[in-house]
């Protein structure tokens, strides 16, 4: 077994008092341990700033998991918070972290050898620190690896030096970067679509493909987030990681095998032949106040207490310089306050190059291929038939839809929450559902070229209402190519 490959039988959240921790972390590991997925050796081991001990932050996950985890999926609980035990740390300093190697080795079962997998959720300014502070208390050995919560840095340069600060002491190898997207099982059905099946491949290009979009669409506002959001805004916040990382998916050549190499081989060099936008081939928007799932909500404006250029919408035509993608428009948008949450690819394939049916007035559409990622999980392939009858007026066509509803078809199936998947295969060591730096280094710099053309320009964000799809703009971009928004 290669030295990477080793089973953790520890795993250290930092940050393990915040929010991703309550409302993610520690019910993904409660439910895994529920239904039997966690080695019996695991010992968990939080560390904050808080001042709690075991029993405290056993009290913390146990109210984390009776919000966060519905109850058919905790389990007794009790075995999972015995897993649990926790040290307070201020990872600004080094002082602390001699005491967190003894939690961390008395945790361990005696005489046992496994591995340690450290989760880093909190300000990214903490991580040059905590990597410092890690090295001094020897927790950066060959069988420890390092799993990075975003956001990994605000441009090339900033996620450059966490990146340079990581590998110093740790290799590429034992370096672990979430996007959580990637856990979502509708996400990997992606790969498996499109490689698990013979139809698609032959035709998945631009002789064949007219444009592609890309939706995620929220209905949640700022969410407290105020600080963070107001510096990050769309682009950065959802842009550079989720929707590149579909946009990857949907674009990347077949790889060779279902590896983490493989897979990140191919992903890498879509992300490299993004031709870079112009300002004109963008739109962003702030949402000003509405309605959402039906009530009244305020302004970005109002929620942050003060004006503010930061985008809550962007909307970009994006495009792929290769062979397979040329002249096909990739179509992105994503926005806060839309009129509903929904997570969605759009496969708009051509017109037939003739059409028998021509004068009947049959009304033909080009297929298309729909993607629900959420909250729908469904796929739906467009597909014209004969609308039964004696056809004196002359053939009639309609649009009927080729549909599989994923839950449907895996009923048995348990339904997981996306850090479930990612969390055990960071304990297991497989790289495959995490990004490697030169994707996250390909992402930035497509991204910094927008927020730099932006800039040259002065673009501000339009506004738009609470409750619609974003700005007028948006329509525009597509409408121009007599292409309509998928809603
Ligand atoms: C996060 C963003 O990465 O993804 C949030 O920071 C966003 O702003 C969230 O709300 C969306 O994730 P999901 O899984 O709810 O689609």
């Amino acid at each position: 077994m290669p030295a990477t490959q080793f089973a953790a039988d520890r795993l250290l959240l930092f940050g393990a008092t915040g929010d991703l921790s309550r409302r993610k972390l520690l019910p993904s590991l409660c439910a895994l341990d529920a239904d039997g997925l966690l080695s019996d050796e695991l010992r968990i081991i939080g560390t904050a700033r808080s001042d709690l001990d075991d029993a405290g932050f056993r009290n913390m996950a146990r109210e984390a998991m009776e919000e966060f985890l519905p109850a058919d999926r905790r389990g007794s609980m009790a075995g999972f918070l015995n897993r649990l035990s926790y040290q307070t740390l201020d990872a600004s300093t080094l002082d602390g972290f001699d005491a967190l190697a003894a939690k961390v080795e008395d945790a361990g079962e005696k005489g046992a050898d496994g591995g340690i997998a450290i989760f880093l959720s909190t300000a990214p300014s903490l991580f040059g620190p905590t990597i410092k502070g890690l090295e001094k208390a020897g927790l950066t050995g060959d069988k420890v690896r390092m799993c990075l919560e975003k956001p990994l840095g605000s441009d090339l340069d900033s996620s450059a030096e966490i990146n340079d600060a990581v590998a110093s002491a740790f290799p590429e190898e034992r370096i672990f970067r979430i996007d959580h997207y990637l856990g979502k099982e509708t996400v990997q059905n992606l790969l498996a679509l499109r490689f698990a099946n013979i139809l698609f491949e032959p035709i998945w290009n631009s002789n064949v493909i007219e444009h592609v979009q890309i939706t995620v669409a929220e209905t949640v506002g700022l969410e407290g987030r105020v600080g963070f959001y107001n510096d990050a805004g769309a682009l950065r916040d959802m842009v550079q990681n989720h929707m590149l990382q579909l946009l990857a998916l949907v674009a990347m050549e077949p790889p060779t095998s279902f590896d983490a190499t493989a897979v990140r081989d191919e992903k890498v060099k879509v992300l490299r032949a993004l031709r870079q936008t112009s300002a004109s081939e963008t739109v962003t928007g702030q949402y000003r106040a509405g309605a959402s799932d039906g009530k009244a909500v305020p302004g970005y404006d109002e929620e942050l207490g003060e004006a503010s250029d930061t985008e809550t919408f962007v909307a970009i035509k994006a495009h792929v310089d290769n062979w397979r993608w040329k002249g096909v428009p990739f179509y992105l948008r994503t926005g806060k306050r839309m009129p509903e949450r929904v997570t969605e690819i759009l496969v708009q394939f051509r017109c037939v190059p003739h059409s028998i049916f021509e004068g009947t007035g049959a009304g033909l559409h080009p297929n298309r291929l729909l993607i629900g990622i959420q909250p729908e999980e469904d796929i739906t392939l467009s597909l014209m038939a004969k609308v039964p009858g004696l056809d004196e007026d002359g053939v009639r066509l309609r649009e009927v839809p080729l549909a599989i509803t994923m839950p449907d078809a895996f009923a048995e199936a348990q339904r997981r929450i996306a850090y479930e998947r990612l969390l055990l295969d960071l304990i297991k060591g497989d790289q495959t559902l995490f990004v490697r730096r030169d994707e996250v280094e390909a992402q930035w710099q497509w991204i910094d070229h927008i927020r730099a053309e932006w800039e040259k320009q002065g673009k501000k964000p339009q506004t738009y209402m609470a409750g619609t799809w974003g700005p007028s703009g948006a329509v525009a971009l597509t409408e121009r190519d007599g292409v309509s928004w998928h809603e």
